[in-house]
């Protein structure tokens, strides 16, 4: 069963040496898919980050399921039970086996995993556990990245460009996985460049001087 999740940005603030993000808004729930675009630079990883418990922010308010997130605390108990991240560099272990990266998560969780066999199954991975990820291609390596994302059953996953690095096929494939996770309820907050992945998604915000605004 996939929890409830309920997460609000309201008047979310960031700078770095300039600001960044000057009034975020944003609401997301189970079956959510959001897809944010903006130029390079325009701070959708900071975004990001910020949605995903990584990164603090400066002002406003994010509510993540009723929880009001301060700065200083630590939330890797709230992230790692509920969001999986997915990012367009894979982000693996190359020198671990597949299986051993699908399982990191176990590591710093206590959280009970998913049925790992179905995981394997939905991602067509069954031949390549116990590989060593150097030697898998780019679509590979993302259906692993993806199954580590969601060995732990989270709620929300998160991808940053997840099919920056792919071909036309394994992009599709990667979209796919993405979309049948969305119909049983899980949220999609994803990164792209590309139109034509933003057009597949329910909604879609553009982040330009540092505010959000869904496009219509
Ligand atoms: N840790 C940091 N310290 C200082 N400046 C940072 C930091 N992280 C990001 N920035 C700056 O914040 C701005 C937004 O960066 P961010 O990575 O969020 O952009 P982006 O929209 O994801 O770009 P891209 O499409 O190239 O990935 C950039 O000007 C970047 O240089
Ligand atoms: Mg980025």
């Amino acid at each position: 069963m996939i929890e409830s999740l309920n997460i609000e940005l309201q008047g979310v603030r960031k700078s770095y040496d300039r600001p960044v993000l000057k009034d975020i808004c944003l609401k997301v729930e189970n079956y959510s898919y959001v897809t944010i675009v903006g130029k390079s630079g325009s701070g959708k990883s900071t975004l990001m980050n910020i949605l995903g418990l990584i990164e603090g922010f400066d002002g406003g308010v994010y509510t993540f399921n009723d929880v009001v997130i301060k700065n200083d605390r630590d939330y890797s108990k709230l992230r790692s039970e509920n969001i999986g991240f997915i990012f367009q560099s894979y982000n693996l272990i190359p020198t671990l086996t597949c299986r051993e990266n699908i399982m990191l998560p176990t590591l710093y969780s206590k959280k009970k995993p998913a049925d790992l066999d179905e995981i394997i199954d939905s991602l067509d991975i069954g031949g390549l556990l116990d590989k060593r990820v150097v030697l898998l291609s780019g679509g590979e390596k993302q259906r692993v990245a993806i199954a580590r994302a969601l060995l732990l059953n989270p709620s929300l996953i998160i991808a940053d460009e997840p099919t920056g690095n792919l071909d036309r096929f394994n992009t599709q494939t990667v979209l796919d996985l993405l979309e049948k996770e969305n119909k049983k309820g899980r949220a999609v907050i994803m990164i792209t460049h590309d139109e034509a992945i933003a057009k597949r998604s329910k909604q879609v915000f553009t982040l330009k001087n540092g505010v959000l605004n869904e496009n219509t």
